[in-house]
């Protein structure tokens, strides 16, 4: 068999670790990413293409004969971009334009859930004219923190947990008057509080069948301990201890599974990587949100384990026989911890020279996300620089290298937490 011309879109750690990761496989013939970063390139050729001009990406996919299309970030796939290419014969890894609601309208994803009884937190859905209706249910039910989500995609900022009725009220406000909130916030979905732990499941489908890749905690929050604003994720790690055996079978049992067989029963088949985002409450597992994609930094933490090929594993699902797939595993533990520019998720300096990244352990990897060549001087061009992905046989061993290489690598202004992982320790104590 011929090897594969692979166009891979996007531009963040997630991709460098996905472009490191296909590199590696003996089906690849040619990979290109775009737009891709410094850190990508070592594994394909970057590409600059705009990633939402569909009919722009086809005429390189012509141009270059490529075979494959796979998608990193959401919005392409919320967009459409596997239906745009599904009647042009040219296959894409990730759901259609339907089966991605579930990412792309919170809405979606809640009325999904309520039918197929997929344990989840109880909500009430409104639109914008009748936000008062919103305060008034709130009022009524008395209970808080609630929690308050714009229906469409809001780049993870449109969701808001609310102390009590004040800030309910004002976060109404905002949700009605803010530009940037307002069309993602057409409908609202208020939903009840879980108090639990977090954690991520990844699976990848052929809309038929499905195998479960691997778990991983994120850490959403800027500050130490869980505080301040919500970001992309600040490290995460993999495995999560909290992630037992018995509990991933619980997971797949009243989550994965009727999730897979209800897109199927709906008509919209689920095919791509759904990455399931779990609340573990004193009442067992209850889905937070669905995405179509790999998280990120989570992708960091789990394509690194993974003994198959990636590649292989898509061109499965592309196939619908992911069944006769057995996804392996290594035995260690991985944490990344992100490197951002201090005032992110807000607002940050650029152009700060990156130092140190050759020095770092071979055994350990720098991911790239926000970065860029200034002639030949690696420099930042964002707000999450690097991923530093260290590994162990235990998860304090991972911790411990992914900070000492971290220490190797510097950048002015740089911040990250330093307490990426101790949630996942506490638990293994
Ligand atoms: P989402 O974009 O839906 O994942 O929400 C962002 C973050 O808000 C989640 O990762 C959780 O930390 C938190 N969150 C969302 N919904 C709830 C909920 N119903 N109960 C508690 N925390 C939530
Ligand atoms: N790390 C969270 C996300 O990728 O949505």
């Amino acid at each position: 068999m011929s090897g594969k011309r692979v166009l891979l879109l996007g531009g963040g750690g997630r991709e460098h670790a996905m472009a490191w990761k296909l590199s590696q496989s003996s089906q690849l013939d040619q990979l290109f990413i775009s737009p891709g970063n410094p850190g990508t390139a070592n594994h394909g050729i970057n590409i600059e293409l705009n990633n939402s001009n569909f009919s722009l990406i086809e005429q390189f996919v012509e141009q270059e004969n490529i075979d494959l299309i796979i998608v990193g970030p959401e919005q392409p796939l919320v967009d459409g971009i596997a239906d745009y290419f599904a009647d042009k014969n040219i296959a894409v890894f990730g759901p259609s334009k339907i089966a991605a609601q579930l990412e792309g309208s919170k809405e979606f994803a809640k009325d999904f859930m309520q039918a197929y009884s997929i344990p989840t937190a109880d909500f009430k859905t409104f639109t914008a004219d009748n936000f008062d209706d919103a305060s008034e249910y709130t009022k009524s039910k008395g209970s808080y923190p609630v929690v308050l989500k714009a229906d469409g995609l809001a780049g993870g900022k449109g969701v808001f947990i609310c102390k009590d009725q004040d800030e309910t009220d004002a976060r109404l406000d905002q949700l009605q008057t803010d530009q940037k909130l307002k069309e993602a916030a057409s409908t609202l979905v208020v939903e009840e509080f879980m108090e639990g732990e977090e954690a991520s499941v990844f699976v990848i489908s052929d809309g038929k069948d499905y195998k479960i890749l691997h778990n991983a905690q994120d850490h959403k929050r800027i500050g130490e301990g869980d505080t301040g604003l919500n970001t992309g994720g600040m490290g995460a790690y993999s495995p999560a201890p909290i992630m037992s055996d018995e509990m991933l079978k619980r997971v797949d049992r009243e989550i994965i599974k009727p999730t897979i067989d209800g897109m199927k029963k709906d008509g919209h088949p689920y095919k791509g990587v759904l990455y399931v985002g779990l609340m573990i409450t004193e009442h067992g597992p209850k889905v937070v949100e669905y995405n179509c994609r790999f998280g990120d930094p989570e992708c960091q933490v789990i394509l690194p384990p993974l003994k198959n090929d990636l590649l292989e594993l898509i061109l499965s699902c592309v196939n619908g026989d992911i069944q006769s797939k057995d996804i392996e595993l290594d035995d260690n533990y991985y944490c990344c911890v992100v490197m951002a520019s201090e005032g992110y998720p807000t607002s940050y300096e650029k152009g700060k020279v990156i130092s140190g990244i050759d020095t770092i352990d071979s055994d350990s990897i720098a991911f790239h996300a926000g970065t860029k060549l200034d002639n030949d001087t690696l420099i930042t061009s964002g707000g999450r620089v690097l991923s530093i992905v260290g590994k162990g046989d235990s998860l304090q061993a991972a911790i411990d290298h992914a900070y000492k290489n971290l220490e190797k690598v510097t950048f002015s202004n740089n911040y990250f937490r330093s307490d990426i992982g101790k949630k996942g320790l506490e638990k293994l104590s």
